[in-house]
């Protein structure tokens, strides 16, 4: 396998910086503390890209509270786009019913992935169930979906870093940056 670039080739510029999303993680874990004060706060990331903001959220969520981690994917290529359907791939290890579930996501963009988990998920009965993204391009929204908390809404650019991949690669960076389109080739 040929070795991936160094980022700095593919960045067409820093659309969020790190001083930008360390500022405002903080906000949110203030916020999320104090609505769920009292609460049954279960944080659930959605892998992979959640992570880096799971981590750093809940540094600053200073109410006690559990986590958990599940993944999912299209049904088939092009599937997530047309239908909106993905399927578990790797489920939560908790019971969540009469739970105050709060999904941590990185980016929602069409919205489908969002909108079939909390579709799957309100089916076992959480006590409340809401949603909150590092960012939101709302722009680009297929279906409709509640979003309680929201780091940053950005225009419809392709980003990568802070838990968002390239091609799987990127997601260590402490930004998020723009893929500048003339220097990125898709792989095949
Ligand atoms: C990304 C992101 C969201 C989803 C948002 O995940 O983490 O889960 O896409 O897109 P949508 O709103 O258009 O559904 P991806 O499938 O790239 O997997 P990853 O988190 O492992 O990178």
């Amino acid at each position: 396998m040929k070795a991936p670039r160094p980022y700095q080739e593919l960045l067409a510029e820093i659309l969020v910086s790190q001083e930008q999303l360390q500022q405002r993680i903080p906000e949110l874990g203030a916020q999320i503390s104090q609505d769920y004060r009292g609460k049954d706060l279960h944080l659930i990331c959605i892998l992979r890209g959640g992570v880096m903001f799971l981590t750093d959220l809940m540094r600053q969520v200073n109410i006690p509270h559990t986590i958990d981690f599940m993944a999912v994917s299209s049904y088939g290529a092009g599937a997530r786009a047309s239908s909106g359907q993905v399927r578990i791939t790797l489920d939560l290890t908790s019971d969540i019913r009469g739970r105050d579930v709060l999904l941590v996501e990185d980016i929602v963009d069409s919205g489908n992935t969002i909108a079939s988990v909390l579709e799957l998920l309100e089916a076992r009965h959480p006590n409340s169930l809401k949603v909150c993204t590092m960012l939101d391009k709302k722009v680009a929204r297929q279906a409709e979906v509640p979003i309680h908390y929201t780091g940053f809404e950005i225009p419809n650019k392709f980003v990568f870093g802070y838990g968002l991949d390239l091609d799987e690669f990127y997601r260590h960076l402490p930004f998020i940056g723009v893929v500048d389109p003339s220097k990125y080739t898709p792989p095949d």
